[in-house]
């Protein structure tokens, strides 16, 4: 009555179509068939190095998974949604090519042991993947930002001018968010990298297996230590889409700021063409779909983080169905979170920097206000004293609608007459950039610096 399952022996009725729908994974899990087939054919040359398969019959097995493989590749596979997953359907296709001897494939193993072990294989080339595009655009953001070491634009504090910084260190600003995603994904693939295989169902197989071979086999630097954990867990798959929703918050971060920046009202940056589409109605309109985009996209692989947090947190030990459920959600991160990385390269790389209006909106805001603190701190004054002297400074500037620069050496004098003519040297934002000029500091030769040591670190990073 269960024509085709690789389990009707103890069922005597045939599955409910409904049922038979609502239970196939087939249809996403699929995309799991390369990992699935590598994971067979380690365990089944384990099998045959501890004697449990002849070699003989090792070798039959492994032509017909290499044969579904390339079947699969060329887009020649029958794949049937009543045969429930990726797991069953290669199985069924296996012994329809080899005959009696495919039924072996499946000895001393579960798909739940197997699942862990395509989705561990399956993540370990996408975080690779990843980590690639992510220095890829590492890379592009350094570049631009040794271009723009000397280029002085308005820093921000609660979105006000706050005081002057340099292009190049809002770049390098940017690395350093990347650069801990980057940690973060070599550390989840540490944890990604352990063999489940040997697990089976739950309690472990009977037969003399050899793990550690299957996992040097597949390249996994550890065997998991409990079949029961090894089955059921899926930190890892959360770790993962952790790291990614990261990642692509602080990609929204920076998309905000690039819609920011591109708007008329700011005028900072102008997006290349290439990156931008129209408006069907106001000609006029040149729009930052790209980063608009990837800051809506950070809220998919948010949500892929609570779902599976969520669809782990009831679970009792061991497997349970409920993890067919991770697919989607694991599946959709890297695809997201990949393409999003791949195109903010080529963004960062064509975007143009307006130098001029950048210097101008530096002038702005009384952004020099803390140098002229400073200044008088050097002079002996209290910094407290001080922060008063420049507040009634700045009142004389907003009474008239000029910057601190474009008051006279007269005018200044009488909010503290310590102030002397080398003070404009500290009101232009150039000084004010230039003098902060230690490690982590805005001064161009610091953000040369930065630069420097970042390509050193993307060179180091394997
Ligand atoms: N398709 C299943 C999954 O993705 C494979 C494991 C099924 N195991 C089971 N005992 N029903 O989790």
């Amino acid at each position: 009555m269960t024509k085709g399952k690789l389990w009707g022996g103890r069922f005597g009725e045939a599955t409910d179509a409904l049922v038979a729908s609502f239970t196939a994974s087939v249809d996403f899990d699929r995309r799991l068939y390369h990992y699935d087939i590598l994971g067979s054919i380690a365990h089944v040359r384990m099998l045959a190095h501890v004697g449990v398969l002849t070699p003989a019959e090792r070798d039959q097995i492994v032509q017909g998974l290499e044969r579904i493989e390339a079947e699969i590749d060329a887009g020649r596979f029958d794949w049937k949604s009543e045969l429930e997953d990726v797991h069953t359907n290669i199985e069924a296709r296996l012994i329809e090519h080899v005959g009696e001897v495919g039924k072996k494939l499946h000895t001393a193993r579960s798909r739940n042991d197997q699942v862990a072990t395509d989705l561990r294989l399956y993540l370990r080339d996408g975080i690779d993947a990843l980590r690639d595009a992510l220095k890829h655009l590492q890379t592009a953001i350094v570049a631009r930002a040794e271009s723009e070491a000397d280029t002085i634009m308005p820093g921000f504090t609660h979105l006000q001018i706050a005081q002057p910084v340099t292009f190049g260190h809002h770049l390098l600003a940017w690395f350093e968010m990347l650069a801990r995603d980057g940690e973060r994904l070599r550390d989840v693939r540490r944890r990604v990298n352990v063999l489940p295989l040997g697990s089976a169902a739950l309690a472990g197989t009977s037969y003399p297996i050899d793990r550690a071979y299957t996992a040097k086999l597949l390249g996994f630097d550890d065997v998991a230590r409990n079949s029961l954990d090894a089955v059921s867990d899926r930190d890892f798959a959360i770790e993962f889409v952790g790291a990614c929703a990261v990642l692509m918050m602080h990609l929204s971060r920076m998309s905000e700021e690039l819609v920011l920046w591109s708007s008329p009202l700011f005028g900072f940056v102008e997006l290349a063409d290439a990156y931008c589409t129209g408006s069907s109605i106001m000609p006029q309109k040149k729009n930052p779909d790209v980063p608009e985009l990837v800051r809506g996209k950070s809220a998919r692989v948010q949500g892929h983080l609570v779902a599976l947090l969520t669809l782990m947190k009831a679970q009792p030990l061991a497997y349970n169905r409920d993890n067919q459920e991770d697919k989607l959600p694991v599946f959709d991160t890297l695809d997201t979170t990949l393409i999003c990385l791949r195109v903010y390269a080529g963004l960062v790389e064509t975007l143009s920097v307006r130098r001029e209006r950048l210097a101008q909106a530096a002038g702005e805001g009384y952004a020099t206000a803390t140098d002229l603190a400073d200044y008088l701190v050097r002079k002996g004054v209290p910094f407290r004293d001080a922060h008063e002297i420049v507040g009634r400074a700045v009142r004389v500037g907003l009474a008239s609608g000029r910057d601190l620069a474009q008051l006279a050496l007269g005018e200044l004098q009488a909010c503290d007459k310590r102030i002397a003519a080398d003070v404009y040297d500290v009101l232009a934002p150039s000084g004010s950039v230039k003098a902060r000029r230690h490690v982590g500091g805005t001064a161009p030769d610091e953000v040369r610096a930065a630069a420097a040591q970042a390509r050193r670190r993307l060179a180091q990073d394997g």
